[in-house]
């Protein structure tokens, strides 16, 4: 009897260990399986990184879109003093910063630039090119090799002066076609979804290698304003007073609604006559009122 029953232990015990060697081993499986799912599910490092600056956020929203357009990873750069509150004394540090060409100190002036290929490089126009913490990260950034992507955000415009400017600060990266949004545009109602859609038509026309010129395909010639082009005009224009602007002649190109290019004269606060293009959307009936899109020399 008790022979059996020491054989009946070895039997049993041998069974749990059997059954303990099976789900040890099973374990392991999972364990391993579950390992390799991990690491097959997590998704390739990014390649791209958005990299920018804003004072008072409007960029910062064109950051976003970009990031989760191109699933990048993203870097703001700060600086070590924050400029002041108010738009006027803004304007004055930045106008000391200009003329004394003194960047300022940057928190993070160096971001490991080297896993990436892609540098999509957002900042707000300020004095007609990019806000000058943007020349501090310049100065501690080498973008040669790298595709820069450039956008922006602006009162009236910049876009094009500001990347023909880092073309020439940077001209070991291939500086491409920016983007760029007039702060009210971005700021209003209902424009996440609208600055989404121009984000993916941005990349889109990238992708097709597009340039500048070929975006102005489809314009008609240069014509003298009828009434309708003049009421489009002063409805777009009427928040512009400070650029004074006075159209010459109008060229138009229908897309899903219509794209009118003015040249005009511009004696912006009072300065100078210089002659300038405007470029005014206007919507499909009923979809909303005409609204500038830029001002460009
Ligand atoms: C000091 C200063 C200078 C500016 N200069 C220009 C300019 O030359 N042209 C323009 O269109 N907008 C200009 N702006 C407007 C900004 O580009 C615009 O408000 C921008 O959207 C701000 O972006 P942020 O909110 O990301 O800082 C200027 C703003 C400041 C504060």
């Amino acid at each position: 009897m008790k022979k059996y029953f020491g054989i009946a232990l070895a039997i049993s015990i041998a069974i749990l260990a059997g059954c303990n060697e099976e789900s040890a081993q099973a374990k392991q499986q999972t364990k391993t399986t579950s390992a390799q799912a991990t690491v097959a599910e997590q998704p390739a490092p990014s390649k791209s990184l958005v990299v920018f600056y804003s004072q008072t956020g409007s960029t910062k929203k064109v950051a976003d879109v970009f990031q989760k357009a191109r699933n990048a990873d993203i870097f703001e750069i700060k600086t070590a003093t924050p400029y002041p509150s108010t738009y006027d004394s803004t304007v004055a540090a930045v106008r000391v910063q200009r003329e004394s060409k003194q960047w300022p100190a940057l928190v993070n002036a160096k971001a490991d630039l080297a896993k990436y290929d892609t540098v999509y490089l957002g900042y707000p126009i300020m004095f007609g090119s990019f806000a000058p913490p943007i020349y501090s990260f310049l100065d501690s950034n080498d973008l040669s090799g790298k595709v820069v992507v450039p956008f922006c955000t602006y009162g009236s415009g910049g876009r094009k002066a500001s990347a023909n400017e880092l073309k020439t600060l940077e001209p070991g990266a291939n500086v491409t076609l920016a983007y760029g949004i007039s702060n009210k545009r971005i700021n209003a109602e209902g424009a996440d979804s609208i600055v989404a859609a121009e984000v993916e038509t941005f990349f889109a026309n990238l992708a097709e290698g597009k340039t500048e010129e070929m975006l102005m395909g489809g314009y008609s010639e240069q014509r003298p304003l009828t009434a309708e082009d003049s009421a489009v005009f002063a409805a777009a224009t009427k928040d512009y007073g400070y650029l004074s602007l006075r159209p010459l002649s109008v060229s138009t190109q229908v897309v899903a609604g219509t794209n009118f290019l003015f040249t005009c004269e511009m004696k912006a606060f009072g300065g100078p006559a210089t002659q300038t293009n405007v470029k005014i959307f206007r919507p499909l009936p009923g979809r909303g009122e005409p609204e500038l899109i830029v001002v460009e020399k």
